[in-house]
């Protein structure tokens, strides 16, 4: 009698701030495939910015419908992690109903409330951090200023890949490295702070129960089992922040490793083997999605987001913009750009400031504005890049990830503006779809994270332009001292 071993599958699901992702991890790490589903975000009012938790339930069961469709290997599905936008407000009453729309993380309304809890020393010293006008905590003294009959309902706040964690197992528990960025998490000590929860006039209670992202959170509520044709034991990783989620896709667990992405947010991250916080920096310091580890980060809020502005006011697409420069790397442009069109995290921590570009004149074409958009950009990476460094955070191995990373010249151009050269992961899965897929992987089979962590197949490799990184350093200095004057006259 032969008895038929079905080789267990893994899924991994990002919860983006445009959409959903959902991704089928094989055992031995070979993706199977993966499936996609939309949704916008709305903003009621300028710098607000909010999405229905509903929308992202649907478009989590059009993509496990399409994988379970099209992939036979579905059903062997044993474990499952989830990764999310970070620092989002999901508020649940007693009856476990959302209360109001989520506040998602590049929501600016609570930035005089960030400043006043930013003001009690408790916050930077326990959390690591400064109080961003975008992480959890001031949105919800916002909430019991502007909306006290809501704010007297909450009896939970999740963020968002908590709030998929509850409706996949019923349970309420977080991971450690989405929620670092509360502003309530001890990030030393891996627990709720009471003293900053009280501090925000929040209860311990209100918190979901905590675990390490590669850890067993639960287990697939039978009800969605059966629905999904899936066995009775599926476990459900602690899963992850999405920015340590793309870590755990791309292998950056320790020190020396980082990345940067250029994505709608702009963001350089370094893994830490040790906590090490700077909060004066701005830089932003967070539990890893593993155990006993942390990892920093930059974060600009507009670095994609630049070039799409600039596709809008055009009505030229964003591959044709960066195509009309071709490959070669020219050297810096007169005209300047101030990227800030969100406002700024590290190194500024300004929601007010907005972008500017300088130096225009009666000859400045578009491939000017778009060379000059990339080097903005790229000098505000450059910013983050820096402030990690005074930070004691090493950063040898270089990936370049995001969307932008699809244009050759900014990547060229980022290289030599950060004057170290970039590896650019070959074609396949190295998201943070795939790092949530691989804590589902180690939740489910015990796995030892650093084994199933690997560093995705490198496709090029992008060195500096020697001959340019003079005129780059050059340019910088000039960009880094725009800023004070921008600020001093909007
Ligand atoms: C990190 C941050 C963003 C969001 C959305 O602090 O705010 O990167 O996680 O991706």
């Amino acid at each position: 009698m032969f008895e038929l071993v079905v080789a267990p599958t893994f899924l991994g699901i990002d919860l983006g701030t445009s959409g959903l992702r959902a991704l089928l991890l094989r055992e031995d790490g070979d993706v199977i495939g993966a499936a996609e589903s939309h949704y916008e975000a709305s903003h009621p009012q300028l710098g607000w910015s909010e999405q229905d938790p509903k929308h992202w339930v649907q478009a989590l069961e059009t993509c496990v419908q399409n994988l379970s469709e099209r992939y036979s290997a579905f059903r062997q599905i044993t474990g499952i992690g989830v990764a999310g936008h970070m620092h989002g407000a999901t508020l649940l009453d007693s009856n476990d109903q959302v209360i109001r729309p989520c506040i998602l993380w590049n929501d600016t309304r609570s930035h005089a409330e960030a400043a006043e809890l930013d003001r009690i020393p408790a916050f930077r010293e326990k959390s690591g951090n400064i109080v961003f006008p975008g992480f959890t905590a001031p949105k919800l003294v916002w909430v019991k200023r502007h909306e006290p009959e809501k704010f007297a309902r909450v009896a939970k706040v999740l963020l968002p890949a908590a709030y998929l964690n509850w409706y996949l197992t019923g349970e309420f528990v977080a991971d450690m490295s989405d929620s670092a960025g509360t502003s309530w998490l001890d990030v030393r000590a891996r627990a709720w702070s009471p003293e900053l929860l009280s501090a925000s006039h929040m209860r311990i209670d209100q918190m979901p129960r905590l675990v390490e992202g590669s850890a067993r959170a639960g287990t697939l509520r039978p009800e969605l089992a059966r629905e999904w044709g899936l066995g009775p034991d599926v476990a459900l990783a602690g899963g992850a922040g999405d920015n340590a989620a793309a870590a755990c896709g791309t292998g950056i667990l320790t020190q020396g490793q980082g990345f940067v992405s250029l994505g709608t947010s702009g963001v350089v991250l370094a893994a830490r083997d040790r906590y090490a916080p700077d909060p004066v920096s701005a830089v932003h310091t967070f539990c890893h999605a593993v155990p006993e580890r942390w990892y920093q980060m930059g974060v600009m809020l507009s670095a994609t987001d630049g070039i799409n502005w600039l596709s809008r006011i055009t009505g030229k697409r964003p591959a044709d913009l960066s195509a009309a420069l071709g490959e070669v790397l020219q050297a810096p442009s007169r005209e300047g750009f101030l990227p800030y069109l969100s406002g700024e995290r590290t190194p500024h921590n300004d929601a007010d400031i907005r972008g500017a570009f300088t130096g225009l004149g009666i000859d400045t074409e578009i491939a000017d504005l778009t060379r000059s958009v990339m080097e903005g950009v790229a000098f505000g990476l450059r910013d983050s890049a820096d402030a990690l460094k005074d930070t004691g955070a090493k950063l040898d191995h270089m990936l370049a990830i995001g969307g932008g990373s699809q244009s050759s010249y900014w990547v060229k151009l980022l290289a030599t503006v950060l004057n170290k050269p970039l590896n650019l992961p070959a074609a396949g899965e190295f998201g943070a779809a795939l790092g949530a897929a691989r804590l589902g992987f180690c939740a489910a089979a015990g796995a030892d994270p650093e084994s199933v962590m690997t560093p995705p197949k490198i496709g090029q490799t992008i060195k500096p332009d020697a001959a340019l990184v003079e005129a780059f350093d050059e340019a910088y200095g000039k960009f880094r001292a725009r800023y004070p004057n921008i600020k001093a006259i909007q």
